[in-house]
């Protein structure tokens, strides 16, 4: 296994036990809820969000785990996003991280309440981030929140919903990739950055990175939506299509799609350059997020 291939492992098994240790545990009353939590929680992500908190706050000179407290966030929020994103009323998706998806299991009802319990969670657990000089609770608490706003997170999956079956152009899908998407890899990026007390040019400079690299990563996960099997992604392959989603796949071709993920991760990498050797975790990792096959 490669170098970073490894590190990656070591922060998902890291993550794993950190957020075990913040989540409700499985036996608090009413149960259901905090396994069905629990279930989405430890079913296998990548863990991409959190580790680019932690790896953020290295490049900038900060000690990662006092990034603990928002990456564990910023994995809850997340897995809430695909809890809903999965209802039938959205997706309709039976397969998640490997796993039939949560309404499969638990209902309706209780997948629609867990991502909530999730979300309101992420708050809770971001709330413990320590404070820096410059950044205190109020600006992680406003971070996070916009990013997962109905002018971000929400507001993508809402232009999402609405533009299936319809022809999309690309700056239109550019808006819902950079939304639904891109915003939330961003604020991780920035969160961590925070909790090192980066200056505001470090924190611009991330900012960019996420932005490019973030939508960089949706492209990846519509050309994987084509071209992986439903058992290599852990999740329904060729979802899009049979539903008429507007990707970049069905937009620009394949090979298109693929030119343009590279070069936006080339342009997430040259924002990189303030950071010098600092950077090298966070270059590693948008390699990784391109060549990624899941
Ligand atoms: C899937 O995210 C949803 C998107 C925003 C593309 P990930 O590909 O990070 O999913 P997990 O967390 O690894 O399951
Ligand atoms: C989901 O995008 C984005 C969010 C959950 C915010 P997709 O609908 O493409 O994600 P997958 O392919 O189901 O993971
Ligand atoms: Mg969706
Ligand atoms: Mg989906
Ligand atoms: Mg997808």
């Amino acid at each position: 296994m490669s170098e970073i291939a490894q590190w990656l492992k070591q922060q998902q098994k890291l993550l794993d036990r950190e957020l075990s240790k913040r989540l409700p545990r499985a036996n608090a009353r009413p149960a259901t809820i905090h396994q069905a939590m629990r279930y989405s929680v430890f079913a296998g992500g990548k863990r991409i969000r959190p580790i680019l908190c932690l790896a953020a706050a290295e490049a900038c000179g900060g000690d990662p785990k006092l990034a603990l407290a928002p990456a564990c966030a910023l994995e809850v929020l997340h897995t809430y996003s695909l809890v809903h994103d999965d209802l039938p009323c959205m997706d309709d998706d039976d397969l998640r991280r490997g796993r039939p998806t949560s309404h499969k299991v638990y209902g309706e009802g209780i997948a629609v309440l867990t991502g909530d319990a999730l979300l309101t969670e992420a708050f809770i657990m971001l709330a413990k981030t320590p404070e820096t000089k410059r950044y205190g609770v109020k600006h992680y608490l406003e971070e996070l929140g916009q990013a997962s706003s109905s002018l971000k997170l929400i507001g993508g999956q809402v232009m999402d919903l609405e533009g299936e079956g319809k022809d999309l152009s690309k700056a239109q899908l550019i808006r819902i990739h950079e939304a639904k998407t891109a915003a939330l890899l961003e604020s991780a990026l920035r969160l961590g950055a925070m909790t090192a007390n980066a200056t505001p040019k470090k924190l611009e400079a991330l900012t960019e990175f996420g932005s490019h690299l973030g939508l960089a990563f949706q492209v990846i996960d519509d050309i994987l939506d084509v071209t992986q099997t439903t058992d290599q992604l852990g999740k329904t392959a060729g979802k899009d299509e049979a539903v008429a989603k507007s990707t970049y796949p069905a937009i620009m071709g394949l090979e298109a799609s693929k030119r343009e993920a590279h070069r936006l991760t080339d342009k997430a990498h040259a924002a990189l350059s303030v950071f010098g050797e600092q950077a090298h975790r966070l270059e590693q990792i948008g390699h990784y997020m391109l060549d990624r096959d899941y």
